[in-house]
């Protein structure tokens, strides 16, 4: 497996930079694209990506059923399938529907603010570092019920490790590493409900552990699943949409006007999990081509929410565009749990950040996350007031 195939290299620098334009043409070329070097199909149409996020039976998550073994880390409710993966999302969505998201909303909006008023004698900051890791790090530890944990040098570099084996099917050797540090965070999960815990998410699932029939293993690394997805994606995301925004500045009042609306333009125009990966288990046809029982499908959502076929004018940012049914938190058996705090977050950061510095902007350049499923940048400067050095 590798980068390499004639239309689509998602790790060359340009692509890195701008995607959009490889999606594009894959979408007018060749939307049911075989892949050479993933060995899979690429699919870039939101009508074929939706067939497959609304199939699980067909298009599994679970690769055991075509004879793929899932390593121990990896086995947790977004690798299992209905009706196995039932009552375990239906726990999870439970314990969620217990938690206070009025209460999650009133203190993240404290949040940001005490972290805005923290760099208020800056003129520049880095918007990963300094705003959003620690906004999204702050909320979902108050939602899952533990501390923060510390970001040392050890933390960092198992992110990293977990971060690289997202494209383990581009760079196969990042896969060993990145299970290890699965496991070293379900191992640190584990920790939180030893302990007894009471508050949050993890307070429900200690209390209620006897209502679902897993595996330990599989409850700790599917919180463990539910933990780094709650940081890691709506840092990325804040990022994408603020620098979308800043690129954009005629819009930034229509935030303010109606977030909601603005934060699902916002996910469909520049949201962050651009990929998510599927198995046929059967023979089946998608578009105009015929899949084969144990291929490999990579559902290209971020070209899917830029398909002319399903929103006009799909190029341009509206932040008043309605209906938008997006395809930004996935569809189906495996969409986003998290998606109504994701929501909560987009509005509250980004109305903050631009309530307080209208006229901030990108100070330098824009560096690229190394990652093609789930897209963002490492740094984003930030001139807080005033003209842009580089834009
Ligand atoms: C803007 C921010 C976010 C975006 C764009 C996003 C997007 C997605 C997408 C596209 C999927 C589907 C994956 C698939 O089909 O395989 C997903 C799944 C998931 N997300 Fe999010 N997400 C965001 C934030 C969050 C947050 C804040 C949390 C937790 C609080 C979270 C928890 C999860 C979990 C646990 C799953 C797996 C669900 C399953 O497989 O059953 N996400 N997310």
């Amino acid at each position: 497996m590798s980068n390499q195939d004639e239309l689509f290299n998602p790790l060359d620098p340009d692509v890195l930079r701008d995607p959009y334009p490889v999606y594009r043409q894959l979408r007018e070329s060749d939307p049911v694209h075989w892949h050479a070097g993933l060995g899979a199909w690429v699919l870039t149409r939101y009508a074929d990506c939706l067939q497959v996020l609304k199939n699980s039976a067909v298009f599994a998550a679970d690769f055991r059923k075509v004879g793929i073994p899932t390593p121990d880390p990896l086995l947790s409710l977004q690798t299992l399938d209905p009706p196995d993966q039932t009552p375990l999302r239906h726990f999870a969505v439970d314990a969620l529907r217990s938690q206070d998201m009025g209460a999650l909303e009133r203190n993240a909006q404290q949040r940001a603010e005490r972290l805005l008023d923290g760099l208020a004698q800056r003129e520049t900051i880095d918007f990963v570092t300094d705003f959003a890791t620690p906004f999204t790090l702050g909320t979902i530890s108050e939602l899952v019920g533990m501390p923060p944990p510390e970001a040392d040098e050890q933390w960092r570099q198992r992110n990293d490790e977990l971060h690289r084996s997202m494209d383990a099917g581009l760079d196969p050797g990042s896969e060993e590493a990145g299970l290890a540090a699965r496991q070293h965070f379900s191992d640190f999960v584990a920790g939180w409900l030893a302990n007894g815990p009471t508050d949050g998410i993890s307070g429900y699932v200690a209390a209620n552990r006897a209502k679902v029939d897993y595996p330990d293993a599989v409850l700790h690394n599917s919180l463990r699943a539910f933990w780094h997805a709650g940081f890691e994606v709506p840092a990325r995301f804040l990022g994408n949409a603020l620098t979308t925004l800043t690129a954009h500045p005629d819009s930034v009042s229509l935030l303010g006007a109606d977030p909601d609306t603005a934060v699902e333009e916002l996910v469909r125009f520049c949201g962050p999990v651009h990929v998510v990966s599927r198995v046929c288990t059967e023979d089946v046809t998608v578009g105009e081509r015929r899949m084969r029982r144990g291929q490999m499908v990579v559902v290209i959502l971020a070209a899917a929410n830029r398909d002319p076929e399903r929103f006009a004018d799909p190029e341009r940012l509206d932040l008043t565009r309605s209906p938008n049914p997006h395809l930004g938190f996935g569809r189906g058996a495996h969409s986003c749990l998290g998606n109504l705090v994701a929501r909560i977050e987009g509005r509250v950061a980004l109305t903050a950040v631009l309530r307080r510095y209208p006229a901030l902007a990108v100070d330098g350049a824009l560096d690229p996350w190394e990652n093609a499923t789930l897209r963002g940048y490492s740094s984003i400067p930030l001139r807080l007031h005033g003209a842009p050095v580089v834009s």
